[in-house]
């Protein structure tokens, strides 16, 4: 029997510490893990509990099964699907396979490469929106992550759908309605927290469960669309087309539905429910190894612990991500140049995409994270300066929404301020 916190509420245990509801996740993850070591368990209300593993062995072994012997937590499948429909975060097994290979021919590097004049035409409509908000006014608040968000929409609808969301240019759709109230609060945990507790809740007509309907609807509308018009000009080639991802999904899902228990065919998107840690839920009995002896509650040490089917796992990248054992004394402090050089530390005993979850791992890694990178470095590396207002000691603090983001602690959100004054020499140039 593994060790772990003690339970202080019967019905939820410690369940909102680990959702984030209430405290620092971050904080409550290293303080645990400290006490019980890189495999513990923690209870999650009503005699559950769930196995929390940032043992190296252990996280790669699980994220080497996922998506066969460890599905999504049938909590955040219920949610995910309620929400934006049935997608490829929701799929498992056969499933999720299928859906992954028809994709990833839209994901290579070469297309990558070919989608490059996509990407700098948005950033550069990105750029003359800044530079005219900078020009017209004194005092400038730029909400950076929104401005990302309409990036992103706009570019992977031109690239991976064929249809221009114009965010950019100002237009509104209830898919950048959606987006956007991602940003706002942390009413999105609550759902999250609410959908945990009570599936049906999900049915009330509460505004942020609105605004994920006429999303969900829109994603629909549009895609109807979209594939009504590919099935129009079938006969005439179009290599571009075709190699789209939604050229893609047609060509292999089209004339045979992919699962016939889903009312809807299954939607492309990539949105995980958590931001601090993953859960896997075991599909069987499973033995877990581990790179390091952990002790269990009656002083044994053991080097393996045994999941039985329907355990819930989770793991902690908030945690592993920044641990001084596997990044070393300054693992928490903002040190790029780390990349540049071989990391000292244990920390290539994860093989993920620069030994970091932010990704994920194994056959579910995230298939769009060379495109999420490319993106980044095209627009903030290129164009713009970015410095912290008080240098690099300036205080951060956490956006807590659906995805957490960091933000200064003094801010609203994750604005940035700027004025004429310190465009040129202060923090946002
Ligand atoms: C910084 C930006 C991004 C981050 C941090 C990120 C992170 C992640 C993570 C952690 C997962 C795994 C979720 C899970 O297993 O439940 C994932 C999956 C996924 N991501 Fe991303 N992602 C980013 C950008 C993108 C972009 C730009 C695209 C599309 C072009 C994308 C498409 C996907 C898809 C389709 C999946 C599902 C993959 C699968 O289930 O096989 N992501 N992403």
């Amino acid at each position: 029997m593994l060790r772990g916190p003690r339970s202080n509420n019967f019905l939820l245990g410690r369940l909102r510490e680990i959702l984030g509801v209430v405290g620092d996740v971050a904080t409550v993850f290293d303080l645990w893990i400290g006490e019980y070591d890189y495999a513990f368990k923690v209870p999650t209300g009503l005699g559950t509990n769930r196995i929390v593993l940032s043992d190296p062995k252990a996280v790669a072994h699980v994220y080497a099964n996922d998506g066969f012997g460890y599905l999504r937590a049938t909590y955040s499948t219920t949610f995910s699907r309620a929400l934006m429909g049935h997608n490829m975060i929701s799929a498992n097994k056969e499933e999720h396979r299928r859906l992954r290979r028809a994709v990833a021919p839209a994901f290579t590097n070469g297309l990558l490469r070919e989608s490059m004049s996509v990407f700098y035409d948005s950033a550069y409509k990105l750029k003359a929106a800044w530079d005219f908000l900078f020009e017209s006014r004194d005092e400038v608040t730029i909400d950076v992550q929104q401005w990302m968000n309409k990036l992103t929409l706009d570019t992977i609808g031109i690239t991976g759908f064929g249809h221009d969301f114009k965010s950019l240019d100002g237009h509104k759709s209830p898919v950048s309605e959606g987006f956007d109230a991602f940003l706002r609060d942390n009413s999105f945990r609550v759902l999250l927290f609410l959908n945990y507790l009570f599936p049906p809740a999900l049915n009330l007509p509460l505004k942020r469960i609105q605004i994920f309907k006429r999303m969900k609807k829109a994603f629909s509308d549009i895609a109807k669309v979209l594939v009504e018009n590919y099935l129009q000009d079938e006969g005439s080639s179009n290599a571009e087309k075709d190699r789209s991802i939604l050229g893609l999904l047609c060509k292999k899902f089209l004339n045979f539905p992919v699962s016939h228990s889903h009312d809807d065919p299954p939607t492309f998107h990539g949105t995980r429910l958590d931001n601090d840690s993953d859960l896997h839920q075991a599909d069987k009995d499973d033995v877990v190894p581990l790179s390091h002896l952990t002790k269990t509650s009656s002083g044994k040490m053991v080097d393996s612990i045994f999941v039985p089917k329907g355990t819930v796992v989770t793991t902690p990248f908030v945690h592993m991500n920044r641990s001084e054992v596997f990044w070393g004394p300054d693992a928490k402090q903002f040190v790029p140049e780390r990349w540049l050089k071989e990391n000292l530390y244990p920390s290539k005993d994860f093989p993920s995409y620069r030994h970091r979850y932010t990704f994920s791992d194994g056959p579910r890694i995230c298939i769009g994270r060379i495109f999420a990178v490319a993106e980044f470095k095209v627009l903030l590396i290129r164009n713009f300066t970015f410095e912290l207002p008080s240098g690099p000691d300036s205080p951060i603090g956490k956006h807590k929404t659906f995805l957490v983001r960091p933000k200064l602690s003094d801010e609203v959100g994750t604005r940035l301020c700027t004025s004429h004054a310190c465009q040129a020499s202060d923090w946002l140039k």
